[in-house]
């Protein structure tokens, strides 16, 4: 295992509270994790968004921030905001291997339909193909075909793909992507928010590259794309911060207008200039080997405890996180149940680690007229590991309150919404238990 390439100079202390202290707090947050107050969690794998640990050279080049020449955003949903509200047009259609949620919501918003086309691999949790995270060419190629290339704006391309389970995207699969649509016109954008660790599982896993510095792997990624959207809250190794940034000058110019419009003036987004320099050395820091090496096995070592004891797990590992699969791991709850929701807030509850669902809640659809619900088809649980934050002691306690709940997994039971919004239900739901009240409502109460 990699040694940990850096010490410890700040701690946050964190309290243990108790389990009453957790469910006081979970029903006041209508058993909705993201609005548990975070000094009431104990070991925080929600998200490895906006959670690093900033490094020394980080916080001393706050102190001497000035310009920038992409175009900074103060996330990376203003980054997806302005190229689409630019590029898309009511009926056009986004290409992706699988569209991270804040990405669909902006193509949606601008009346375009964000289509996923990954491998059939993606969608197998137990398929051991080293870069699930590929698109399939074969596909987009009869989208452009079906739909004509004048109605696809762009194709955008997640690396990692993290609603697919952190999985990386290969060179070779993003050369074929890049030809396919450079012989149609069709420009091609990558989310490059986790682009480090997708170059150090191209590294690892593909021969052709087996051994390359991560920057020239990098600078081959993204030489194959016309630009890219970035929240700079996970590879940038920031706290907030984002960019834009492409090769195309007239739409750089057309996307500036909306820029001062929305986030603020060209040199600085919608951050201070210091928030900028912290991004600059988080991308120099992040390419570094043993930084990779440490964080990738570190998800891995997480990955590889829970499979051990039997936990139903997403295979390879991603490189930020680890997927329990939640509809295996509680059969008897239905789907309408939401298995996933239901095993995040019991291991809340047991321990104070909070996860997050991702499948019914947060991709589910429910027809306000009939009241059907159209369910993704994973149904998984996302343990999201901060960069440079927790310790092996950490990783350990996550694994046996796992497994712990996954040997009395049969007295959890499911939730039903209480309330529910539009656009990203997930952030604002509010849930009961089942069997504690009155019928599932699908309109706001
Ligand atoms: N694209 C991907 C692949 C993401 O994972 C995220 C955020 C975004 C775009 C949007 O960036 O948050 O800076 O606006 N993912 C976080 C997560 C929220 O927890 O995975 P943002």
């Amino acid at each position: 295992m990699s040694l940990p390439p850096f010490k410890i100079k700040v701690v946050e202390p964190v309290k243990v509270r108790t389990r009453e202290e957790r469910l006081e707090q979970a029903r006041r947050a209508g058993f909705n994790l993201f609005h548990i107050p975070a000094e009431y969690v104990y070991v925080d794998l929600l998200t490895d968004s906006g959670t690093s640990a900033m490094s020394a050279s980080q916080w001393s080049a706050m102190m001497h921030g000035d310009e920038a020449y992409v175009i900074p955003t103060h996330q990376g949903r203003a980054a997806e905001h302005l190229l689409f509200s630019v590029l898309v047009k009511p009926g056009d259609i986004v290409p992706s291997n699988t569209h991270f949620d804040t990405t669909r919501a902006n193509i949606e918003v601008a009346g375009g339909e964000a289509v996923d086309l990954a491998i059939d691999e993606a969608l197998d949790l137990h398929s051991d193909h080293p870069f699930k995270g590929n698109i399939d060419v074969e596909k987009v190629e009869n989208l452009i075909e079906r739909k004509g290339k004048e109605n696809i704006p762009l194709s955008m391309l997640t690396l990692t793909n993290n609603t697919g389970g952190g999985q990386p995207v290969s060179m070779e699969n993003l050369a074929r992507l890049h030809a396919l649509l450079f012989r149609h016109g069709i420009p091609l954008f990558i989310d490059a928010c986790r682009f480090a660790e997708n170059a150090y599982f191209v590294r690892e896993r593909e021969g052709a590259h087996s051994g390359r510095s991560i920057l020239d792997i990098t600078a081959d990624t993204f030489a194959l794309a016309d630009g890219c959207t970035m929240s700079a809250k996970k590879d940038g190794l920031v706290n907030i911060g984002g960019f834009l940034a492409l090769h195309e000058g007239d739409l750089a110019r057309r996307i500036k207008e909306r820029l001062v419009l929305y986030e603020g003036f060209e040199t600085y987004g919608g951050l201070a200039g210091r928030d900028l320099e912290a991004v600059a050395v988080g991308l120099e820091e992040v390419v570094d080997i043993h930084y990779l090496a440490h964080r990738i096995e570190q998800v891995a070592y997480l990955g590889e405890g829970l499979r051990r004891a039997g936990v139903p797990v997403l295979v390879p590992f991603g490189g930020h996180a680890v997927y329990v699969d939640a509809a295996s791991f509680l059969p008897h709850i239905p789907r309408e149940h939401f298995p996933g929701q239901a095993l995040s807030v019991a291991l809340y509850l047991d321990s104070g680690i909070r996860t997050v669902e991702i499948g019914g809640v947060m991709f589910g659809k429910t027809d306000r007229e009939t009241g059907e619900v159209v369910f993704p088809k994973l149904e998984l649980v996302r343990f999201a590991v901060p960069r440079r934050v927790y310790m092996r002691e950490h990783l350990d306690f996550a694994i046996e309150s796992v497994v712990e709940l996954y040997r009395r997994r049969d007295s959890v039971t499911g939730y039903e919404f209480e309330y529910q919004a539009d656009v990203l239900r997930h952030f604002t739901a509010r849930f009961r238990p089942v069997g504690a009240g009155s019928k599932s409502q699908v309109s706001p109460v």
